[in-house]
């Protein structure tokens, strides 16, 4: 799938302007600087496909791209984000929640999570969200690079256990690293399997 044709198709910044939902999506989320833009372009094999930065906020807009006519992946916009002004916070959760609420045709989230700091009050209040939907959403542990192997398996561990508990959460858990180009095939498997034929 990644092989092909991967091109930049829009950004959205109402829901009025999303795309129609013509083809099935997957979208990635999770917290500002968790690497969500440096993974779309570690799986696409394109560097500055989607824009990725040291500076935490970087994507503000629903960032669409077209692979192989087949499916869409979605960029959004990081959560969590300290710093963010209350404006830019409640920006975030309109556009975002409602997207993520009723897409139609959206056919998985992957919601990453900083394997240096594991699961954060943030991204609980996302799960609690999305397990009121029917959207099944996958958890990501990114950069692991960063750590040493002892220590990504206890926060794998403690990661697994708890989505345990979480109706709408796909049951394993994907390991990357956009650096050194860790756990993407697995990932990229994953995503093929929900495009179009
Ligand atoms: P926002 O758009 O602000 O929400 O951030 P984002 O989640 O898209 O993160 P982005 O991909 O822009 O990456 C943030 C920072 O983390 C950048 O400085 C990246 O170089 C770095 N980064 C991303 N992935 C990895 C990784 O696998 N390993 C390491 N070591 N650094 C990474
Ligand atoms: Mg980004």
């Amino acid at each position: 799938l990644f092989a092909r044709d991967v091109d930049f198709m829009r950004s959205a910044v109402s829901l009025e302007t999303l795309p129609p939902p013509d083809l099935p999506e997957v979208c990635f989320a999770g917290r500002s600087n968790v690497g969500k833009s440096s993974l779309i372009n570690a799986l696409t094999n394109r560097k500055g496909l989607a824009r990725a930065s040291n500076t935490p906020g970087r994507t503000r807009e629903l960032n669409y791209f077209n692979v192989d006519g087949r499916l869409f992946i979605v960029d959004l916009p990081g959560f969590g984000y300290a710093r963010a002004s209350k404006t830019d916070i409640a920006r975030w959760q309109q556009l975002t929640k409602a997207y993520l609420r009723g897409r139609p045709g959206l056919r998985r989230i992957f919601l990453l999570i900083d394997s240096r700091h594991g699961i954060k009050a943030p991204d609980i209040e996302v799960m609690d969200m999305l397990d009121e939907t029917a959207v099944i959403y996958q958890l990501v542990l990114t950069k692991t690079d960063k750590l040493k192997k002892g220590e990504l398996s206890k926060v794998a561990e403690k990661t697994q256990s708890f989505i345990a508990k979480r109706p709408a959460a796909f049951p394993f858990i994907v390991h990357t690293s956009s650096e050194k180009k860790e756990g993407l095939d697995v990932l990229r498997a994953e995503i093929a399997s929900l495009a179009l034929p």
